[in-house]
């Protein structure tokens, strides 16, 4: 008997799954169920629509339930539902991989992951074992910056910066430094696209790698465009600066592109938005549109022929890996995603709306709490005044009322980002910052 488990729109029970990132009881008191989605909506347990103003978890960028990615899903279901990648494969992730290099020259080999906090995990080891084949064994510190984030592993949470992300977890990885954010509303608020002030605090990195001595240092890890603590846009020369230091000591430079990979500025990935070319750049998300987890690590040309030199032929070269490495749906999720980006323009498209958007961002200077704006490709970030003593109470009192006015939004501390999928029209702009206009009058 079949059972079309997508129709249960009523668990018996919502007790028994712990939710991540969620403030549990409060949600089983008063459950937001989504249970389809379709373009740029979904559509609630009750039946109501809500626009989708983050693409999911910044994940869903050709929006949902695109036709060619479900289908080839499906395909790949009924033909190979699982191989291992270990010593096996299958031809679906050499595919997949050969097609991710083509689209970042410079980047010659694609480690396949489960998601973000994998993709991570996997660079930071890369880095520290790159060192060791080439003989420089002592270089092993890694440096992350404070209001970083690079998901929840344990590699992930200590070259992190979000204190509540790490301060139940113990003493984390040692040898791990951080750099100072680059967040400074006093010199930046308003700001369109980069700020002018802040590229200096790149020169951090040398008083950081002076400090512990460049031969202990393995690689600094940031995001281009910090998302989850925020959006922080990267001041300009800033990133510039930090890969300069990098050459400068030997030290390898890692871009979490976790959010900024497949579109999200306006261009493939913000390595190329920048003009800057990290070592490693780990990615997730919009790599498979969100339909099924899978992350990838991009690795610059020499990299993996450095491991495949030191090894002799036959041996495993580096001792890593998932069983859902490659997975083969998701494989395909990923191939029929890169089709849809490029036969849709999905990035030019991003591009072409960035001033747009930009605008529209920027309309809500002076409305309700609002103390700063800040934007980049298809990203906004809108910090509010928090309430004294209640800090997120606003924003989340910002989330719930867009949610019941048919708005996805998300929030982090008093700040609300946006990130909706690349397929947006205008009128979902107008419309998006319409409500969130009138929701922004109307908090405490
Ligand atoms: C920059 C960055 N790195 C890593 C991650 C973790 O990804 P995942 O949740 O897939 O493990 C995220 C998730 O939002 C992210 O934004």
């Amino acid at each position: 008997m079949d059972t079309d488990y997508q129709d249960i729109t009523r668990p018996n029970d919502l007790e028994s799954f712990w939710m991540p990132f969620t403030a549990n009881r409060a949600f089983k008191k008063n459950p937001r169920m989504l249970v389809e989605a379709e373009g740029m909506h979904y559509t609630t347990a009750d039946g109501r629509r809500i626009l989708d103003g983050t693409a999911g978890l910044w994940c869903v960028n050709a929006g949902h339930r695109r036709e060619k990615i479900v289908k080839a899903i499906q395909k790949q279901a009924e033909k190979l539902d699982y191989a291992p990648s270990f010593q096996m494969g299958h031809p679906l992730s050499f595919e997949l991989a050969s097609r991710l290099t083509t689209m970042l020259p410079g980047y010659d080999r694609v480690f396949f992951t489960g998601g973000g906090s994998e993709s991570v995990d996997t660079a930071l080891k890369i880095a520290i074992a790159y060192h060791r084949v080439r003989g420089e064994g002592a270089r092993t510190r890694l440096i992350g910056r404070e209001r970083g984030y690079h998901g929840v592993g344990f590699g992930g949470i200590s070259v992190g910066g979000i204190v509540a992300n790490r301060k139940f977890f113990g003493s984390l990885l040692p040898g791990v430094d951080h750099l100072p954010h680059t967040h400074s509303p006093e010199n930046q608020a308003f700001t369109r696209g980069q700020p002018a002030w802040g590229g200096h605090l790149a020169d951090e990195l040398e008083r950081i790698v002076a400090l512990h001595d460049a031969s202990t240092v393995a690689a600094v890890i940031v995001e281009p465009v910090a998302g989850s603590t925020g959006v922080l846009i990267p001041p300009q020369g800033y990133l510039q600066k930090l890969r300069q230091i990098c050459d400068k000591h030997g030290i390898l430079l890692i871009f979490d592109e976790v959010i900024t990979g497949f579109g999200r500025l306006g261009s493939s990935f913000a390595t190329e938005h920048f003009g800057v070319k990290p070592d490693l750049i780990t990615t997730a998300k919009g790599l498979t549109n969100g339909c099924v987890p899978m992350g990838a690590v991009f690795a610059k040309q020499g990299i993996y022929d450095t491991f495949m030199d030191k090894a002799p032929e036959g041996t495993i070269e580096l001792f890593h890996g998932y069983t859902y490495s490659g997975h083969p749906l998701a494989a395909a999720a990923g191939l029929a995603t890169l089709d849809v980006y490029k036969e849709e323009g999905l990035f030019e498209r991003a591009a072409e709306l960035a001033p747009y958007w930009e605008d529209a961002v920027h309309s809500l200077k002076g409305t309700g709490p609002v103390i700063d704006l800040r934007n980049l490709g298809i990203i906004a970030g809108i910090e509010l005044e928090g309430i004294p003593g209640k800090p997120t109470a606003r924003a989340m009192e910002a989330f719930t009322k867009a949610y019941e006015k048919g708005l996805l939004i998300r929030t982090t501390g008093d700040i609300i980002a946006l990130s909706p999928p690349l397929i947006l029209e205008k009128s979902h702009i107008d419309e998006m910052f319409g409500t969130l206009g009138d929701v922004l009058k109307t908090l405490h």
